[in-house]
């Protein structure tokens, strides 16, 4: 069994989420924004790869107060897990997302060194799963052991890849800001799959100054 699956990404118009020097490039709008923190708040963990965490230190927390509260309400904790995929315990000590604001479980391989594992551990907890790369069907399982239903995957390009590929994904969203930005990592960086991956569209809406699609994977 695993959890629900969704990647919630933000693209230009030509598909790329970030620049050629996989830097951030703000491409969300105000409206954007808000529906993101809405998804967060709705999900029991947050996952991006070791590459997003490099380069934009994301923290990954719920940002409005009232949907924090929102969650306590509910009996939950104010944040979701914050789950980062590191084959190799890269994430820095200092990274946000193990600061004290919310869980952390860092996914690791065997390629991960004990004295890293160790150092993490004094901050998150460590999941150990895969001989190079972390073995995302084996997280998946992982995660809905400990009772995580709703997965809420933000990137990066390599990390959608993977997912997609292992056939761990049930709904992509794509927020297509109103920008162009030529080279770049897309939403899915990897080989191209054989035969293309088959989406049906379940929504399509205006949000702020850009558009919003929802489509569904089926792997049937
Ligand atoms: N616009 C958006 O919505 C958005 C959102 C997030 C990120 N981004 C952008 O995306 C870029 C980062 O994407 P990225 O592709 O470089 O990095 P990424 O997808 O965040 O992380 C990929 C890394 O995860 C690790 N990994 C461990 N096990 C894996 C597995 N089984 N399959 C795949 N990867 C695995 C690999 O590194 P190790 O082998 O070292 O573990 C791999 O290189 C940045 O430029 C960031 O700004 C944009």
């Amino acid at each position: 069994m695993r959890p629900y699956v969704f990647i919630n990404v933000a693209a230009s118009v030509d598909g790329k989420i970030s620049d050629e020097k996989r830097r951030q490039i703000r491409i969300s709008c105000k409206e954007d924004m808000e529906r993101v923190d809405l998804l967060r708040a709705n999900s029991d963990a947050i996952m991006v790869g070791i590459g997003t965490v490099l380069s934009d230190n994301p923290h990954l927390t719920v940002k409005s107060p009232a949907l924090r509260e929102m969650r306590v309400q509910r009996g939950l904790s104010p944040n979701p897990l914050r789950v980062v995929v590191d084959s190799r315990a890269r994430t820095p000590l200092n990274a946000k997302v193990l600061d004290s604001e919310a869980e952390t479980l860092i996914a690791v391989s065997e390629l991960a060194s004990e004295d890293r594992i160790a150092a993490l551990r004094k901050k998150a907890r460590v999941f150990v799963e895969g001989k190079e790369k972390v073995d995302l069907a084996a997280l998946m399982e992982y995660l809905y052991s400990i009772g995580i239903r709703r997965v809420m995957v933000e990137g990066g390009a390599r990390l959608n890849h993977a997912l997609i590929a292992k056939g761990l994904v049930d709904e992509i969203v794509v927020y297509y800001g109103s920008i162009i930005i030529g080279n770049g990592p897309t939403i899915a960086d990897g080989p191209s799959f054989q035969p293309p991956i088959p989406l049906k569209l379940v929504e399509v809406s205006r949000v702020g100054s850009g558009v919003l699609a929802v489509w569904k994977l089926s792997y049937d």
